[in-house]
C-alpha cells in the first residue's frame, strides 16, 4: 500500500504513521516545513515515542517513509503541478489526519477543516478517478454529535443538523464529514470519530499534553461539580492508530463509519476518581453536581479575561471551558461495529489513568524529546527532488 498522510507531525498522526508502517505500508507525509532539514527534524519529533533513530534511518533510507513539503489550506497543497500529479498517480490510499482543534477559533478550524479539508478531497478525487484509490480513511471525532445528554449514540445518529454544535471545531468536523459524503460517494471512503484520546495502553508517555493537563487539573480537586456517574468516552492513542490501520488494511469493510470510542464499557467520573485515589495514594472527591451550571458559567468568564496577570488561570479556564461538556454530558459512543469487525477494544482508561497522571506530573507536562540523532542528518527524507520536478516540467 502507498499511503499519503496528512498530519503526522500531530499526536495522532504519529500513531498513525508509525502502525501503517508496521503493516508494510509506504508512508507519504504531507509535512509543514520550509526545507529537508526541517522536515527532518519535524519526522524525528513526530515519531522518536514509537522508533529508534536506527529504525527511522532504515525507513528513509529505503523510501518506506517520505515527506513532502505542503500545506492542506494552499491550492494543490502547496505542491508543483509536477509533484502533485506524481503524488496522484503513486498511492492508492489516503488517511487524512490534519485538522486545526483551536476550539476557540472559528478561523483556524474553518481555514484548516473546510478550506484545507476540501483541497484534500480534491486529491483523494483524482486518485479515486484514475481508478486507482483501495481506500480513504478521514479522520473525524465523536464531537460532530454536538449537544446531547445522557445518550449511546451509534454511528449514523451522531450527525442531526438542527443539533446545536459545541464549538467551531465541532461544527466544521460535521461539516468536513458532509463534504467526504457530498464528494465521494462513489469511492472506498470511510469516515472514523475517535472520542477523546489519552495516553497508550502500552507505556505511560505521552507527547500530547492539552487534554492531559486538564484531566490532572480535575484529577487534582478536592470537589468536582460534575454528576458522578457521567461516563467518559476515552480511548488510548494506540487504540485508534491500530483501528486505522485495520480498517486500511480490511478488504471489504462493511460501513463506512466507524466510532473509535469506549461505547458502554466507559467508566464513570466515580469509577475514575475511586481509581485514582486508590493508585495515587489520595482522598476521593467530593461530588456537587448542582454546582456545575455556576462552576461552568465562571470558567467561561474566566477564559475570556484579556488581562495579563491572569494569563495562566485565563489558559487553564480556556481549556477546562473547552472540555467541559464533554466531563458533564454523560454521552457514550457505541463502538459495536470497529470491536466485530477487527477484534480491536480500547483499554479502560482506569487502567491506564494513574501512570499517565504520574509521567505528566513528574515530567512537568513534558516530553523528553531528543536532539535529531546522528543516524539521521544525512538520510534522504524528501519524496521527491523538487528541483528536478521543476528542471523536467520546464524542459516539456
Ligand atoms: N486528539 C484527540 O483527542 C482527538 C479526538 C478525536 C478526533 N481527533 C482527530 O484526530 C485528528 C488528529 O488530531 P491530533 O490530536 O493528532 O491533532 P494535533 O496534534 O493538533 O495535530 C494536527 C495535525 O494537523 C496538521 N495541520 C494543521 N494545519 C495544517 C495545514 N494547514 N496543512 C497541513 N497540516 C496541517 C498539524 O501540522 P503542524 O504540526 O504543522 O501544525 C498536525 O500535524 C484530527 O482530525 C482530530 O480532529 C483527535
Amino acid at each position: 500500500m502507498k499511503l499519503f498522510l496528512t498530519g503526522i507531525t500531530g499526536y495522532l498522526g504519529g500513531y498513525i504513521a508509525d502502525r501503517a508502517l508496521a503493516g508494510g505500508a509506504q508512508v507519504t507525509a504531507l509535512v509543514r516545513a520550509p526545507d529537508a532539514a526541517r522536515a527532518r527534524a519535524r519526522l524525528w519529533r513526530a515519531l522518536e515515542l514509537h522508533r529508534s533513530a536506527e529504525e527511522l534511518a532504515e525507513l528513509f533510507a529505503a523510501g518506506r517513509l517520505r515527506a513532502v513539503l505542503g500545506d492542506i489550506t494552499r491550492p494543490r497543497l502547496g505542491l508543483s503541478p509536477a509533484l502533485y500529479e506524481r503524488v496522484v498517480a503513486e498511492h492508492d490510499a489516503v488517511v487524512h489526519a490534519a485538522a486545526s482543534l483551536n476550539r476557540r477559533s472559528p478561523r483556524a478550524c474553518f481555514e484548516v477543516n473546510l478550506r484545507g479539508g476540501l483541497e484534500l478531497l480534491q486529491l483523494v478525487r483524482r486518485i479515486h478517478a484514475r481508478g486507482g484509490l483501495r481506500r480513504f480513511v478521514h479522520v473525524s471525532t465523536t464531537a460532530v454529535a454536538g449537544r446531547l445528554r445522557g445518550a449511546v449514540v451509534r454511528e449514523d445518529e451522531a450527525v442531526a443538523w438542527d443539533r446545536s454544535d459545541f464549538d467551531p471545531y465541532g461544527r466544521t468536523k460535521k461539516f468536513a464529514e458532509h463534504l467526504v459524503r457530498e464528494l465521494l460517494p462513489d469511492a472506498p471512503a470511510i469516515v472514523v470519530r475517535p472520542s477523546t484520546v489519552l495516553g497508550d495502553s502500552r507505556f505511560p508517555e505521552t507527547t500530547q499534553f492539552d487534554m492531559v493537563r486538564a484531566f490532572v487539573g480535575l484529577a487534582r480537586l478536592p470537589v468536582l461539580p460534575f454528576p458522578p456517574e457521567a461516563r467518559q468516552d476515552i480511548v488510548p492513542a494506540d487504540f485508534v492508530a491500530d483501528a486505522i490501520a485495520a480498517l486500511l488494511r480490511a478488504e471489504a469493510p462493511a460501513h463506512r463509519i466507524y466510532h473509535l470510542s469506549a461505547g458502554t464499557a466507559s467508566p464513570s467520573f466515580r469509577q475514575i476518581t475511586d481509581r485514582l485515589a486508590r493508585d495515587l495514594g489520595r482522598r476521593r472527591p467530593l461530588y456537587l453536581p448542582r454546582a456545575g451550571r455556576s462552576c461552568a458559567r465562571a470558567v467561561s468568564l474566566l477564559a475570556g479575561v484579556r488581562t495579563s496577570p491572569l494569563r495562566r488561570v485565563r489558559a487553564g479556564a480556556a481549556l477546562m471551558d473547552a472540555f467541559w461538556p464533554y466531563l458533564e454530558w454523560d454521552v457514550v459512543f457505541d463502538n459495536a461495529r470497529i470491536v466485530a469487525e477487527t477484534g480491536l477494544r480500547p483499554a479502560s482508561f482506569l487502567d491506564t489513568c494513574a501512570p499517565l497522571y504520574w509521567f505528566a506530573v513528574e515530567g512537568g507536562f513534558r516530553y523528553p524529546h531528543r536532539a535529531l540523532p546522528a543516524a539521521l542528518v544525512q538520510v534522504p527524507v524528501l519524496y521527491a527532488d523538487e528541483a528536478a520536478l521543476a528542471a523536467a516540467e520546464a524542459s516539456r
